[in-house]
């Protein structure tokens, strides 16, 4: 079974990038063949990206999946952008896609929103998507909540091909985590934590020191009650008990009735003591490996190699069904 999941280089990664997506990465890189993108293609299609930034942001990234426990000789770390395969087979599914279909996505419609202009990468982007998966066979596709719509679309366009072409992909599944599927901001509970919508206070970078982990969980937005119960109509609690649960392991459960009676204060100093112990040591053997530059460099071109070797195949076989001639 192969397993693949991406993330964007560009913007500071959070809790939810880590709950949702990069640890459930590590724990899965000996069950499976897996292959973890950094997909920095996907970073330039909606904000105009500084060239230095976008390739800091990248080595600081596989710095960091790397510090997350992703062991580069266990599973296949790479940078879209050094296998070309993933725009030449997003060109084909292009192809196949109906215009309307990519203008109803909810993200492009959000962004596309909040923007005077922006670029046709904006709106194809979710084919990009689906290219970076069906390019290696993935079986599997763990992710947080909110790219359930991006995953619909890679699967419809896995079943499209093979319908027209004959059996080429294999049609994708998500998975989702079953606490902390969508970590919420911390000052408006009600959006899900993201870069580049959260403001500083809002949102839990996986590098922020202790200190500045306990302050924002201080003073997270919660009600004026004292309760320590999931509610939708206390989502700041709710959200502070499902990151809590998915720090320390425990259900939600066993967190409500551990502090029932005992009102907010000691309970946000709790939920800020699970964040610091589950990610301070990502952010202290983060600053041990970024230093070597040529190493990680090193790495990503090893990854690239292997990604290659299932990339490039799959993709031929996919212009010889459409109809390419062979080169
Ligand atoms: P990106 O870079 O925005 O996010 C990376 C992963 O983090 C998850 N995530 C969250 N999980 C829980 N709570 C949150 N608040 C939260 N915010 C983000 C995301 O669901 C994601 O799993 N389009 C993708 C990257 C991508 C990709 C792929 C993913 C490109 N190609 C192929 C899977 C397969 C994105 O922008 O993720």
């Amino acid at each position: 079974m192969r397993v693949l999941s991406g993330i964007q280089p560009t913007g500071a990664k959070h809790l939810g990038n880590y709950i949702g997506a990069i640890r459930r990465w590590a724990a899965q890189q000996d069950e499976y063949d897996a292959f973890f993108p950094i997909v920095d293609l996907h970073s330039i299609t909606f904000l105009p990206q500084d060239p230095e930034e976008l390739r800091e942001s990248t080595l600081d990234l596989a710095a960091l999946l790397i510090a997350s426990g992703l062991d580069p000789d266990r599973c296949t770390l790479f940078v879209q952008s050094h296998v070309p395969e993933h725009p030449r087979l997003a060109w084909v599914l292009e192809c196949m896609t109906p215009f309307g279909e990519l203008r109803r996505m909810p993200q492009f419609r959000e962004r596309a929103a909040s923007q005077q202009s922006f670029s046709v990468g904006l709106l194809t982007y979710p084919v990009l998507q689906a290219a970076d998966i069906l390019l290696y066979q993935a079986d599997l596709v763990p992710v947080g909540e909110d790219q359930r719509q991006h995953l619909e679309l890679a699967r419809d366009l896995a079943q499209r091909f093979n319908q027209r072409f004959g059996e080429t992909f294999t049609v994708p599944e998500a998975t989702y985590p079953e606490v902390g599927a969508k970590i919420m901001d911390l000052q408006d509970p009600t959006k899900r934590m993201s870069t580049s919508e959260s403001s500083e206070l809002g949102i839990l970078r996986v590098l922020d020191p202790p200190d500045v982990v306990r302050r924002k969980l201080r003073s997270a937005v919660t009600d004026t009650g004292r309760d320590v119960v999931r509610s939708p109509t206390k989502p700041g609690v709710t959200n502070l008990i499902e990151i809590m649960a998915a720090a320390t392991g425990a259900t939600p459960e066993e967190i409500e009735s551990r502090f029932d009676g005992r009102g907010y204060a000691p309970f946000k100093e709790a939920v800020a003591e699970a964040v610091v112990e589950l990610l301070d040591p990502v952010r202290l053997r983060f600053g041990e490996l970024r230093g070597n530059t040529q190493e990680l460099q090193a790495i990503l071109a090893k990854g690239a190699e292997k990604a290659g070797a299932i990339a490039v195949p799959t993709l031929a076989a996919a212009y010889e069904r459409v109809g390419f001639v062979t080169p």
